[in-house]
């Protein structure tokens, strides 16, 4: 018979992986899910380098070259925006822990989903406040809010906003990342379920996204292994806002990596 204490552990690392493979594997659904948007994208950022290109091989006046030369500089590093924050994104580092300037993580992630919201007619609007420093695990925090903003627009039926904003609390403990939709809301006698696993009132969108009920008790994992804190308001038929609070970190500097616990809720 082996030692149940090192049985234990065994079964605790095992968890412990499935954890990290379960998140994993919820952040590259969500990536299948902006798929289509962002090849859309990624087509009308070569028409427009293919058109400017034959506009510059045909007229060879200075001028028309030039103006040919920053059109097709400038749609290649929009290409290259979205190919970054994709890479970055889609990363695995389950142990890395910087501190991170959110508004620059967080309007990454954005490049990311405003083609997909544009799809639904879903108008995003931002607030990203500079300077806000907290350590973390960048790629961990933009799944969450990657949940936070497909859910958004998941309960928006017909045209809408979703803001997003990055503040700091006002007794300067917290950076603050907050979702705001014009949704359907959430009756106040269901938001106590909405963290917990499998709990859903969907069934999967056209993109094979939601139904599953494990983004917000993973977003609740994630935050709580920051030493964080999620919160919901909502009113049905308004909107619903999701505030996430991070602890705040006074100046930008490396920090050694390390990794977040997450708690198997
Ligand atoms: N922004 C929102 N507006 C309205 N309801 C929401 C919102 N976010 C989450 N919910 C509710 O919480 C439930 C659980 O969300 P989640 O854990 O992300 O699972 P899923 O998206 O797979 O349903 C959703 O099914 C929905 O009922
Ligand atoms: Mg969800």
């Amino acid at each position: 018979m082996s030692d149940p204490a090192a049985r234990i552990a065994e079964l605790e690392k095992q968890v412990a992986d499935l954890s990290s493979q379960l998140m994993q594997a919820q952040k590259l659904a969500s990536v299948g899910t902006l798929a289509t948007a962002i090849t859309h994208e990624f087509n009308n950022i070569l028409t427009t380098t293919i058109n400017y290109a034959k506009m510059g091989v045909r007229h060879q006046d200075a001028p028309t070259r030039d103006k040919a030369f920053e059109k097709i500089l400038a749609a290649s590093q929009r290409a290259a925006k979205i190919t970054t924050s994709l890479l970055s994104y889609a990363r695995h580092k389950p142990n890395r822990v910087d501190v991170v300037n959110l508004s620059v993580i967080v309007g990454d992630l954005l490049v990311l989903v405003e083609k997909d919201l544009m799809r639904y007619r879903v108008q995003l609007e931002t607030h990203l406040a500079d300077n806000i420093f907290a350590e973390i695990n960048a790629s961990q925090i933009q799944q969450v809010l990657m949940n936070l903003v497909i859910n958004a627009r998941q309960a928006i039926k017909e045209r809408g906003q979703v803001t997003v904003t990055v503040s700091k609390s006002s007794d300067n403990k917290w950076a603050e990342i907050a979702v705001k939709d014009t949704g359907c809301g959430i009756p106040k006698e269901v938001i106590p379920k909405i963290f917990q696993n499998f709990y859903t009132t969907k069934t999967a969108d056209e993109q094979g996204q939601g139904g599953t009920g494990i983004g917000l008790a993973l977003c609740k994992d994630i935050i709580e292994a920051h030493k964080g804190r999620i919160r919901v308001e909502s009113t049905p038929n308004v909107g619903t806002t999701f505030t996430l609070k991070l602890p705040l970190v006074k100046q930008a500097g490396l920090v050694k990596s390390k990794e977040p616990q997450l708690v198997n809720s």
